[in-house]
């Protein structure tokens, strides 16, 4: 026998494994380094007071590296991102690189080809946050939209005829399985029912005009629906949602939609909770790799400033620590930002009273508020 066996007891507790999430990072164009730099930073943070780890794989695909080499999503890349447990995106659009070829190539490729069929766009209006909406606070403010990620208008089923010419004809056409619309209806009930709050899932569409793509959106939600009879279900038309969302959106819990209405309608609820420095989510595979994400844009005219907010992206890490299994990360990290925010003069770019850098830091700090730890389950 060694002697490190013999002063060990033989009954010792094994060494425990820390639990270790291997996150790919892709920064991306414009502002999505400075915010992701805030996010990594609060999220390590977070780990650290949790017990957990993360390991980073950071990627340069986006705007720069498609200047340089003409590369958008390499193979190599994407058969490294099936592998990760999480992508954390920053932003991707770059000023010198024309429309739709990063968008396509690039963010919804990843959607794509990852089969992130949901994106998961939380509109929750946080204390202190200025809303546009008269009249409406936090508790008007919170629900969640369900957006299908990968078919729709955005598959690029469509073409030209006589292109160019005074009988043009240009063709976009709308896909809609039902395979890929049951699997986001019920991942909508489902959410309705784990969120467990008014407990209604509402469907966004347009039956009176879309009367084959949206009557099978609404066929398909009211088979799904008997096998939810705790959950509450009605309808809207994307036009009168829009309305709602402004006059009464207290009435809504979690919306479902197609990936249209979905892109359409999440960019409302972001204004309403008081904008892209706050707005985040996730393109969900909830069977795969999902990806999280600030949803403003690459913001070029902020670029390098330092002055960009980074509450979204650092929201968007929380979604992600969420979907791992860490909640109480997660919980903290929300917590957090809710601390934060009313010491920041607006949550605008460049009017926040702070830098990115410094609102990262004051996320951190408060990160170990005593109240968030007991509050915990
Ligand atoms: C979004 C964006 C994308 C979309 C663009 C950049 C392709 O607007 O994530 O909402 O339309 O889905
Ligand atoms: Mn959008």
């Amino acid at each position: 026998m060694t002697k490190l066996a013999k002063v060990r007891p033989p009954m010792s507790k094994p060494p425990t494994t820390t639990r270790t999430y291997r996150v790919a990072v892709i920064p991306g164009d414009g502002t999505g380094p400075e915010v992701i730099r805030e996010g990594r930073k609060v999220l390590e943070a977070a780990a650290s007071l949790e017990g957990f780890r993360l390991t980073w794989q950071p990627y340069d695909v986006g705007g720069e590296r498609y200047l340089k080499t003409k590369e958008i999503l390499p193979d190599t890349v994407l058969n490294d991102l099936r592998q990760v447990q999480a992508i954390y995106l920053g932003a991707i659009g770059h000023p010198d690189v024309a429309p739709g070829i990063l968008e396509r190539g690039l963010l919804l490729r990843l959607r794509v080809e990852l089969d992130q069929y949901i994106n998961l766009r939380p509109v929750k209006l946080y204390p202190g946050v200025a809303t546009p909406l008269k009249d409406k606070g936090p508790d008007d403010i919170d629900f969640v939209v369900v957006r299908e990620n990968t078919e729709g208008l955005y598959v690029g089923v469509g073409g030209f005829s006589r292109k160019g010419t005074a009988d043009e004809v240009a063709l976009q056409t709308s896909v809609n399985t039902r395979k890929g619309v049951e699997r986001c209806v019920r991942y909508a009930f489902e959410c309705t029912r784990k969120r467990n709050r008014r407990k209604k899932l509402t469907l966004c569409g347009k039956t009176n005009v879309l009367t084959y793509a949206h009557d099978l959106w609404q066929r398909v939600f009211n088979d799904v629906a008997k096998a939810y009879p705790d959950v509450t279900t009605d309808y809207t038309h994307v036009d009168a949602c829009c309305m709602w969302m402004v006059k009464n959106p207290e009435w809504f819990d979690v919306i479902v939609t197609d990936n249209m209405f979905g892109d359409i309608i999440t960019d409302l609820g972001a204004m309403i909770q008081g904008g892209m420095g706050i707005a985040a989510g996730g393109n969900l595979n909830p069977e795969g790799t999902s990806m999280f994400e600030p949803i403003g844009g690459s913001a070029p005219k902020y670029t390098g400033k330092n002055v960009i907010n980074p509450l979204a992206a650092i929201c968007a890490g929380g979604m992600m620590l969420d979907h791992l299994g860490e909640s109480r990360a997660a919980q903290r990290i929300e917590q957090a930002v809710i601390q934060v925010i009313p010491k920041l003069k607006s949550l605008a770019a460049g009017k926040m009273g702070y830098s990115t850098t410094e609102v990262g830091d004051l996320v951190v700090k408060h990160l170990s508020d005593k109240r968030h730890a007991t509050s915990d389950k």
